[in-house]
């Protein structure tokens, strides 16, 4: 249980926030596939990485970590051994799902699980590409979930049209591709992130992306690259929020990635009528990074509508978003983002009850939700589900609320974000 207090002064100055999650997650994987040393630095600490470089180090794979880098030793293409145990993946989904894409190419087999989460989270979105493309790859309770099965086989290049627009999926296909027979494209109903093309590309592999269709060109090595991860956007959402509510709040977030598959947060809050500024534009391994230097703006802010393309970009920022939108004027409505019930926990169902036990209107959608914003909400107690994106938002809106929000369980924050809390209070 965690109690969150109104913020009694502004929120000043200038904060890093930790290395992209996802960024972090393709860093270790690409490495250990490639030829040579990778070294990795602004790597993300938090357990669901650790949970990939673990997976990594039981495949064989070499992981020196200190504070100051991570170095991969590269075991090549063809040089994963057959793990002793089940690979245990936590509570991370882009590692089961990233895997499997590997794993479903290798000369071995596989049982690959994770926590309660994990379990109950659609495995059929990749088992279906992966399964046409030769992969032998059984849920084992026959659920469409984790535990998987996956006996390794020689795999064909297919033409996929994918029904969701998730990097996930795309990015489990396109590792199978780098073992196919011949060229594996992607195409989704939407651009989701990108980071898998942008750093395959970087290790040397054959892949081309347009508009919606990723490609990928087998039989090409990997080479080992050296990798400065950019903060995470995800991470750096929350503070964002926080300077946005807090009265008189001037932060600068420092070398956040703004790649645009993953920025969709900084357009909806310009268009919210936040005070946003990118300082310090640059380019970093191919992913663009900038200084986010944001100022109060809880006043002025007015109610928007999200929907359609931009929703990849920003699907998992809308726990927080929504308690943005808690607090501006006039109504914000969230659609086409049902695949909000399927992460780590249901979020339309969690932000919907948190929102409405601090006494915000909100209604829960199929494909999203619709908020009223209030002048002021009371604050009261809150379930996180064990989900880190949602006890985050509900610490954020704590800040900004009439009274103390309680939230039930914090420690979920250690997926992605092990020093918010310490973060938080510094300001
Ligand atoms: C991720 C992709 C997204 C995102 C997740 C990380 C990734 O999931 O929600 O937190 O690193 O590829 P989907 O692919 O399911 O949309």
């Amino acid at each position: 249980m965690k109690e969150i207090r109104p913020a009694n002064k502004p929120l000043k100055g200038s904060i890093s926030v930790p290395g992209d999650k996802s960024i972090s997650h393709r860093s270790i994987m690409f490495g250990a596939l490639a030829k040579g040393d990778t070294h990795i630095t602004n790597f993300l600490m938090a357990d669901d990485c650790l949970s990939t470089i673990d997976c990594f180090r039981k495949l064989g794979v070499s992981i020196n970590v200190t504070k100051e880098m991570i170095t991969v030793c590269g075991a090549g293409l063809h040089g994963l051994k057959e793990p002793a145990k089940t690979l245990y993946t936590g509570n991370s989904g882009t590692t089961t799902r990233l895997i499997s894409g590997i794993l479903s190419a290798q000369p071995f087999d596989c049982r690959l699980t994770g926590d309660e989460s994990i379990e109950k989270r659609p495995m059929k979105r990749i088992m279906t590409p992966l399964s046409l493309m030769g992969a032998d790859i059984k849920s084992e309770r026959d659920n469409g979930c984790a535990p998987l099965i996956i006996h390794g086989k020689k795999l064909h290049g297919v033409d996929y049209i994918s029904p969701v627009a998730s990097a996930q999926v795309k990015s489990a296909v396109i590792l199978a591709g780098l073992y196919a027979d011949s060229r594996t494209t992607v195409t989704e109903p939407a651009l989701s992130r990108n980071h898998t093309e942008l750093m395959l590309k970087g290790f040397g592999a054959d892949i081309t992306s347009s508009r919606l269709t990723a490609s990928i060109n087998p039989g090409k090595e990997l080479y080992a690259c050296d990798i400065s991860v950019p903060s995470d956007i995800s991470s750096a959402a929350y503070f964002i929020t926080a300077a946005m509510l807090v009265p008189g709040s001037e932060l600068l977030i420092k070398n956040v990635g703004i790649n645009p598959t993953r920025a969709g947060i900084l357009k909806v809050y310009k268009e919210m009528n936040a005070y946003i500024e990118l300082v310090d534009r640059r380019l970093s391994g191919g992913e663009e990074t900038a200084d986010i230097l944001v100022r109060y703006s809880r006043d002025r802010l007015k109610g928007t509508t999200i929907e359609g393309d931009i929703i990849p970009a920003l699907i998992d920022e809308l726990p927080v978003i929504a308690i943005a939108a808690a607090f501006a004027e006039g109504r914000t409505v969230v659609k086409d983002a049902a695949e909000l019930k399927v992460k780590e926990s249901d979020r339309i169902k969690a932000v919907s009850e948190g929102l409405t036990s601090m006494g915000g209107d909100i209604t829960a959608t199929d494909d999203g939700f619709i908020i009223n914003g209030s002048e002021e909400l009371l604050g009261g107690s809150i379930k996180s589900f064990n989900d880190h994106r949602i006890a985050m938002s509900f610490a954020i809106a704590g800040l900004a609320c009439k009274n103390p929000v309680l939230i039930d369980s914090t420690g979920c924050v250690n997926i992605s974000y092990p020093e918010f809390f310490d973060t938080l209070s510094g300001l």
